[in-house]
């Protein structure tokens, strides 16, 4: 199944760009006999008013940043995967009568009108049959995704200004189940919780049986972190992060700092609960085998065993380059350890290619 609004098949090499709010993450993989095999990484930050709430506000920024990571990194590759987060995507699991896919592709935007709360025409809708209905109706579960064309507009621009070719603008989630597929082969029946954690904001999705049947946005994430030991300390909002990242010049007060880690960890922790509860409260008899942490603010002291606590379910930081061939000669051992949450996303949209599903 594809889940792209853009795609066409075509098997040549791509770039996969994860244009978060905080930072732009690059990934390029080869595919190999053996597997994949990691080809450039690299990342470059972005101010934070020019991706805000998940839309692009200073495209000019952003294009810029992408052609600094094509420079440096002497991408050549021109065709570009791309994702938009849950934020500015709606995922919601349907119910419909059970037909073909070829039949609920003709139908599915007369079907879908009524799950989606703008004009039909302002989205692109993609689906996909899940199989049939857990409630035992007699109907099918379908998975409907819609994103706003005006906000792919946004993305798909700043990447064609900076000389690059966008063929595929996928969701997050769905990049992360394609960078589980390769990393963590489930096994039958398993349930996973995903919790990728952005600087803006942390998405949660379910997969079951390598299927995100699941999925939520909160707008929470890094910069909440940043906040509260900006509020607490009375610091400015870059030398509180730099203090969060452990850069922060001269002396600092480490237990005013932690605490304050520790009250937005908790939130945070409480909140992913909430949501696990509410999709285990609709799914009768499953239980969640593991949650998965991504993202760059998943590296927050003490966040993963919170949620350990919090949720009472295990929680394990996902390495994204944990099934590829990295070459040590290449690439930095330590550093790719240091920067794995950050490339969940960009790892799972390199990995995809055209006319193989
Ligand atoms: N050790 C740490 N403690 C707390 N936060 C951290 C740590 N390391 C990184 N972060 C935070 O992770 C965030 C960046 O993560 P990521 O690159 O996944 O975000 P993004 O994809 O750019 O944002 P989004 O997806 O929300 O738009 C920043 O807010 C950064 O401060
Ligand atoms: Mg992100």
């Amino acid at each position: 199944m594809d889940w792209s609004f853009l795609s066409f098949l075509q098997k040549k090499e791509v770039a996969a760009f994860d244009i978060g709010s905080n930072s732009i993450k690059l990934v390029q993989l080869r595919q190999t006999k053996k597997g994949w095999e990691l080809v450039k990484m690299g990342i470059a930050e972005l101010p934070p008013e020019a991706i805000v709430d998940g839309s692009v506000i200073d495209s000019m920024t952003v294009t810029n940043t992408l052609k600094e990571l094509i420079a440096e990194h002497g991408v050549k590759a021109k065709d570009v995967v791309s994702a938009l987060t849950g934020h500015s995507v709606i995922i919601k699991k349907v119910n419909f009568a059970v037909m073909t896919e070829e039949e609920l592709s003709e139908s599915i935007q007369w079907e879908a009108e009524q799950y989606i709360p703008f004009p039909i025409v302002e989205v692109n809708i993609d689906f996909q049959i899940l199989g049939a209905d857990t409630e035992g109706r007699g109907q099918m579960d379908v998975m409907l995704v819609a994103v706003k064309k005006d906000v792919i507009n946004d993305y798909t621009n700043v990447i064609k200004e900076a000389g690059l070719n966008p063929v595929v603008i996928d969701v997050d989630s769905f990049a992360i189940e394609n960078m589980l597929e390769i990393n963590y082969p489930a096994a039958p029946g398993e349930t996973i919780a995903v919790v990728n954690i952005g600087a803006s904001i942390t998405s949660i999705s379910v997969i079951v049986n390598g299927q995100t049947v699941f999925t939520r946005a909160v707008p929470m994430g890094g910069n909440q972190f940043t906040e509260e030991i900006q509020r607490q300390m009375n610091i400015s909002f870059k030398d509180a992060e730099a203090m969060k990242l452990g850069k922060a010049e001269g002396e600092v007060d480490t237990n005013t700092m932690n605490a304050a880690i520790e009250t937005v960890s908790t939130n945070l922790s409480f909140e992913v609960r909430r949501s696990l509860d509410f999709f285990l409260g609709g799914s009768h008899g499953v239980n969640i085998n593991k949650i998965f942490l991504c993202g760059g603010c998943a590296k927050a002291a003490g966040l993963l065993s919170m949620m350990q606590d919090k949720t009472g379910m295990p929680v394990e930081m996902a390495d994204p380059f944990k099934g590829i061939t990295v070459s040590p000669k290449d690439f930095d051992e330590e550093k790719l350890k240091e920067l794995a949450p950050y490339f969940c996303v960009a790892v799972g949209l390199a990995t995809r290619r055209f006319g193989d599903r």
